[in-house]
């Protein structure tokens, strides 16, 4: 696979060398990595705003009833929440933590749908409080539900079902959402039951939910579960008379990570996903459903580079490694799913002599590789290297393994930085922690 950096993808990912050294979003990375030390996320607020937008765009011009819940799971700092709240996203949460989080950055309740899984009485009880829109991921929890609703005297709300199409996607198998053998959704022969139900329990409003799996490049991946999630939906409209508030077909839209991929066709998109939508709603005479999307990657991924410096070359005879101060305790992609990140020096472009490196982190794990065999300049202990792509499921994902503090985050505003999180400290690692009397 060739790999090289060419200009136009360079600028698409918001990069550009000057003098030699590496800018992201009109900042001087090596600055930004001498200022606040490394490793540091660095996240464009400029790039999520753009994102958002021309996702919108393409929206609104075939069916502008569309919300884009933009999956919190993704990238929860509460700055990032705020910059998308201002562009007028919705929002997509996993779990109360992420619902709490929304609520910090000033999020209403009814800009969210929670969809769980494995859900808890206390999920219920917590979501019916705070007034949010609950999606259902299995029949039994619906009779939970209803008890939650009974014993909080609350008015029933909009219900949703995730359905499983069973044709699913993703960039790894831990990513494919839909299928026989995976554990989220309703599959097809038990959706009418589930509608039946909710409806046998008082439920008047209604919703339904799909999601395919995460990291779709390829836009006629979602073509075929659209399909049979359509022929599911015109079954449910006919047999129970459901006019539905909301259609809503998750997330999933991916980012090119290699250097020779392109960005997802998101005209493609709409016309596998949105024109046939349209087309449904039309035929079925189903009225004017909210159309929802809950993007993470595509919004976010893209606005972050995560900076690292070299401490250690080795060559051990056989291979080159390069070891930085940035390992999977920070970016866990690479190793728990065998991702790729595209990995450039800071303060080096690419010349004569190029070697390739494994890009090896400080954790006591031989699975503590960035990137293998990465043809880069020759480096030296102290040069800075970038990896792009972090902004999804980067931090988000991050641990303390090793007793390593999580490092800080940094906005780049109009060519400002500013310090989004700080760097956690040794305390931190400790702060929950209590010693019983005996061994004070
Ligand atoms: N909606 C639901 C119900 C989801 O479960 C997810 C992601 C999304 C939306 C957003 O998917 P996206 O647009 O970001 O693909 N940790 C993995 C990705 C896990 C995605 C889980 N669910 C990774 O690093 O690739």
């Amino acid at each position: 696979m060739v790999l090289m950096e060419n200009i136009d993808w360079l600028n698409y990912k918001g990069l550009e060398y000057r003098d030699g050294n590496l800018f992201f979003n009109d900042v001087s990375i090596i600055e930004l990595s001498k200022k606040y030390g490394t490793p540091i996320y660095v996240i464009s607020e400029q790039i999520i705003r753009e994102k958002y937008r021309t996702l919108k765009k393409v929206l609104n011009s075939e069916y502008k009833k569309n919300h884009i819940h933009y999956a919190v799971k993704a990238n929860s700092n509460i700055s990032i929440l705020k910059i998308l709240n201002t562009e007028g996203a919705f929002f997509d949460c996993t779990s109360q933590g992420e619902i709490y989080t929304c609520f910090k950055a000033g999020i209403a309740p009814e800009r969210i749908i929670y969809t769980g899984n494995m859900f808890t009485d206390n999920d219920f009880e917590f979501a019916v409080k705070n007034d949010v829109l609950i999606n259902l991921d299995s029949i039994s929890q619906l009779d939970r539900l209803v008890k939650i609703y009974k014993s909080l005297g609350k008015e029933k709300k909009t219900i949703s079902f995730r359905i499983n199409p069973e044709f699913g996607a993703g960039h790894h198998i831990h990513d494919i959402t839909a299928g026989k053998e995976v554990k989220f959704g309703i599959l097809e022969h038990q959706v009418v039951e589930a509608y039946k139900r909710a409806k046998h329990f008082g439920f008047e409003r209604f919703g339904i939910h799909q999601h395919i799996g995460s990291g779709i490049n390829n836009p006629y991946n979602f073509e075929k579960a659209a399909e049979k999630y359509f022929s599911i939906i015109k079954k449910l409209a006919s047999s129970l008379k459901i006019n539905f508030e909301f259609i809503d077909f998750g997330g999933g839209l991916g980012i090119p990570y290699h250097a020779n991929e392109k960005p997802l066709d998101l005209e493609k998109y709409k016309e596998i996903v949105v024109k046939p939508f349209k087309k449904l709603i039309y035929v079925e005479n189903l009225g004017e459903p909210v159309f929802k999307i809950e993007p993470g990657r595509f919004l976010v991924a893209e606005s972050c580079v995560l900076l690292t410096q070299i401490n250690t070359i080795k060559d051990n005879g056989y291979k080159l490694f390069a070891g930085v101060d940035a390992g999977f305790n920070i970016l866990i992609r690479p190793t728990m799913y065998g991702a790729y990140h595209h990995i450039m020096a800071c303060n080096k472009i690419r010349g004569k002599k190029m070697l390739k490196y494994d890009i090896a982190g400080p954790i006591c794990e031989s699975g503590d590789i960035l990137g293998k065999e990465r043809e880069l300049p020759e480096l030296k202990e102290g040069d800075y290297l970038t990896i792009l792509d972090t902004g999804a499921y980067g931090y988000a994902m991050s641990s303390n393994y090793n007793s390593r503090p999580r490092p800080a985050e940094i906005l780049i505003s109009n060519g400002q930085p500013f310090k989004i999180r700080e760097a956690e400290t040794f305390e931190d690692l400790l702060k929950n922690q209590i010693i019983p009397d005996h061994l004070k």
